[in-house]
């Protein structure tokens, strides 16, 4: 597996969302600095989503108008519908990610609506995205389980994931929303998305609420599947799936691919500086290990 692998850093958005601690929008934007100084170039960095959902995510337009500076990397922000795509437009993004569920309880929690009527909220934002040259990514969430109905069959998220593709999204990244995916359901979940959606074009969005996240991206790796969303410092959760903790961290999958030979153009040093920074700001230690670990040794280093 000596490649490459993209990460797209999903700590402003996915791991602020769900955040007790006010996180103020000048603090959001050093995050975002941060972690591009660390090497990862794709951020999400906010959500057009209504504010009375999702507090956190407020003022995403001033945080993407705030990071316009930056040049040398892709912001993404989640879009809802049409609505979140006009006020992400005006506020400049270039990329859009619209989010489904492959089960309905999740989807009506979540966004207040079947699976079919949030595909048809998103035809008008793909088709408007389409004219304006901004691309689109798109999610499925509750791909490995659903923390209403139970059990999620990969059949139900390769529909979802092909009726995606058809739309014309670019990328369809599989989220375990609660994290409570294992290895083998990993593979076979890739497998039957794979079928109808080309694996180099499916991304692995997996929260570790069952410490199984690094062993699932490592059997879908040995899938084809080669970008992996992921928080800094573990950061993240739904505030509509009960009981589901962060993203994998994103220290934790770098470390994990260095070692394997694997390239990221990460600066590991820097994302745990990113990291501490924002672990300061939310007043408690960031939950990802290779960051513990690392921030121990430096404190052995210095006594
Ligand atoms: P709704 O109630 O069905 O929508 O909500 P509506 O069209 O009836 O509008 C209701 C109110 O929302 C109105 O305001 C609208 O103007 C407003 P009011 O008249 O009551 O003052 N509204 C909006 N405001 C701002 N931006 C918008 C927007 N649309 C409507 N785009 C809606 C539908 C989707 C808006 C709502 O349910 C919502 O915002 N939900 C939040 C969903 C969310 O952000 N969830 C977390 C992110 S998803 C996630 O974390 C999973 C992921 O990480 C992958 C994984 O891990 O699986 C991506
Ligand atoms: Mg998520």
């Amino acid at each position: 597996m000596s490649e490459q692998v993209r990460i797209i850093e999903m700590g402003p958005r996915d791991g602020l969302q769900n955040e007790k601690t006010p996180v103020s929008m000048e603090a959001r934007i050093r995050f975002i600095e941060a972690l591009v100084g660390a090497g990862l170039h794709t951020v999400e960095v906010g959500a057009f989503v209504s504010p009375k959902a999702v507090p956190q995510m407020a003022s995403s337009d001033r945080v993407l108008k705030g990071v316009s500076h930056i040049t040398d990397a892709e912001f993404h922000v989640l879009v809802p519908n049409e609505k979140g795509y006009e006020a992400a437009l005006i506020a400049g993004a270039r990329v859009v990610s619209v989010f489904a569920s492959a089960s309905e309880g999740f989807s009506r929690a979540n966004i207040n609506c079947s699976v079919a009527e949030s595909i048809e909220r998103f035809k008008p934002v793909l088709a408007r995205a389409g004219a304006d040259g901004v691309k689109v990514r798109a999610y499925i969430s509750c791909v490995l389980g659903c923390p209403f109905d139970g059990e999620v069959k990969p059949q139900a998220v390769a529909e979802v994931a092909r009726t995606l593709w058809d739309l014309g999204c670019y990328e369809i990244s599989l989220g375990d929303t609660i994290g409570v995916g294992t290895p083998l359901k990993a593979k076979q979940l890739l497998r039957a998305v794979g079928g109808t959606v080309p694996v180099a074009s499916l991304a692995m969005h997996f929260h570790d609420t069952y410490g199984q996240a690094l062993a699932n991206l490592y059997a879908g790796m040995e899938e084809g599947v080669r970008v992996i969303d992921s928080a800094a410092g573990g950061l993240g959760g739904c505030p509509y799936a009960p009981g589901a903790t962060g993203n994998v961290a994103t220290e934790d999958v770098v470390y994990m691919l260095h070692g394997m030979g694997i390239r990221t153009g990460i600066d590991m040093e820097k994302l745990l500086a990113a990291t501490n920074e924002m672990s300061r700001v939310l007043g408690r230690p960031p939950v990802s290990r290779v960051a513990s670990a690392l921030n121990a040794k430096a404190k052995r280093a210095a006594d």
